[in-house]
């Protein structure tokens, strides 16, 4: 406990340290300014360059749906975007809001965190209302048969925070209703809300049949899957759930999210900044761990990608795009690019194919052009393990 004690406090004059260093020298040329970020920059070629989306996007989030890449993003009416290459070229083909969300809450006109799923025929895009640093939020639903050009219709509120019906229900009295995502249990078809940031982290709760509404919302059977008890700031949000081979894996953005740089300095200390974490579980609903065996209830989570590189900076707003047998599970998010600017309108799209090992994600560098040719290069390995069998 005392050692744990002694290192938080070494961490944390250590960081007041590169504070001071780093925001505490006021630019005087681009020259020193540069300088100075680089303290605060992750400088480690440990982690891949992300593959280039060539989109400026904050929270993508992309749907597969016949042979076309659809992305949707916080912004006026939630804008789709459409493309054959995950790295474009991008066109915009229309908006999933006609009109400002039916929900009186935050700026109507500008939801943000979309997250679209495909289930039975029908797109239900899932996307939040809320204002910077308050809990007076919601998550809404639209829905559409065909994305292209088929008007959405909104269906207001699944669940809110704050004010408003069914506020005053737990967990709803403590969280904060933003950044939805969706999971569906393998074996049960029963599908899940996932949502949160801040106030508590992210939860769960069971959908109802309808996708619009949530189960029992009197009662909601909610579970939390995490949260990060010693730290008096919860900087946890952004959820994402996939399932792999077996185990649920649980995705989240950790640190500051956005307006660096905006005050003086304005940069947390190095590592403090956006970040992609995972824990899996076997069951949907969890518990989930890390890869060392921490709780994410109990502030666990392994990171998978992070700055790097000194160019790539605060990655998180991520989803998984599934795979299946000759296609790889690809992990895609924003990032600033330190040489391009660090306004939140700046951050753009990124993508990695993702490997397992022991059944945890790493990124790989694999490319754009390569992926094609994944499955020949499966077929050659599963080759070569036929004929080392017949040899044995
Ligand atoms: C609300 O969002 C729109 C973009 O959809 C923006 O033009 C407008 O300035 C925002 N309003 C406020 C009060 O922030
Ligand atoms: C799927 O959609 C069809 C047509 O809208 C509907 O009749 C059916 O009940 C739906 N099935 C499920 C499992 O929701
Ligand atoms: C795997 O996904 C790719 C891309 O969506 C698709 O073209 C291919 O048909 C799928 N293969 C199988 C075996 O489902
Ligand atoms: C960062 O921006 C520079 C300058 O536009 C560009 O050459 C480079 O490819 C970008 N890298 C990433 C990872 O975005
Ligand atoms: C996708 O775009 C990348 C980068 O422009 C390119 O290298 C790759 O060949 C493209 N893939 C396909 C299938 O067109």
């Amino acid at each position: 406990m005392l050692s744990n004690k002694l290192r938080t406090l070494v961490l944390v004059l250590g960081a007041a340290l590169v504070d001071i260093k780093g925001v505490g020298a006021a630019p005087a040329s681009q020259g020193s300014w540069k300088s100075a970020l680089s303290q605060v920059f992750e400088t480690t070629d440990r982690l891949p360059l992300p593959n280039l989306g060539n989109l400026v996007a904050h929270d993508p989030n992309i749907v597969q749906h016949d042979d076309h890449y659809y992305l949707f993003k916080g912004g006026h009416h939630v804008p789709i975007f459409k493309a054959d290459n995950l790295s474009g070229p991008w066109a915009q083909i229309g908006t999933v809001l006609d009109d400002n969300s039916i929900i009186d809450v935050g700026n109507r006109s500008r939801p943000w965190a979309p997250t679209t799923i495909f289930k039975n025929g029908t797109f239900y895009c899932y996307y939040t209302l809320s204002t910077h640093g308050s809990r007076n939020s919601a998550i809404g639903v639209a829905t559409t048969t065909k994305l292209d050009g088929t008007p959405w219709k909104d269906h207001g509120a699944v669940i809110r925070t704050g004010e408003g019906k069914g506020s005053d229900v737990f967990p709803f009295t403590q969280t904060n209703a933003i950044d939805a995502s969706f999971i569906t249990d393998q074996e049960t078809g029963k599908s899940y809300l996932n949502y949160g940031s801040f106030w508590h982290n992210i939860w769960q709760i069971p959908l109802a049949d309808d996708l619009l509404s949530i189960e029992e919302p009197q009662h909601p059977d909610a579970v939390q899957l995490t949260f990060m008890p010693d730290q008096k700031v919860k900087p946890e949000e952004g959820s994402w759930m996939s399932y792999h081979d077996g185990y649920y894996y649980t995705w989240f953005s950790r640190g500051q999210c956005c307006k660096f740089g905006e005050k003086e300095g304005g940069f947390p200390s190095r590592g403090q900044e956006y970040n992609i974490h995972v824990g899996r579980s076997r069951n949907v609903r969890g518990p989930f761990v890390d890869k060392d065996g921490d709780s994410l209830v109990d502030g666990g989570g392994t990171a998978v990608y992070a700055s790097n590189h000194g160019l790539v900076y605060a990655p998180g707003g991520l989803g998984v795009l599934a795979g299946n047998d000759s296609t790889p599970d690809i992990l895609y998010y924003h990032y600033l690019n330190t040489s391009i600017g660090f306004k939140d309108g700046d951050a753009r799209l990124g993508w990695n194919v993702l490997k397992y090992e022991d059944g945890w994600p790493e990124v790989t560098s694999v490319s754009a052009g390569s992926i094609f040719s994944l499955p020949s290069w499966l077929y050659l390995t599963t080759l070569m393990g036929f004929w080392l069998c017949i040899w044995s």
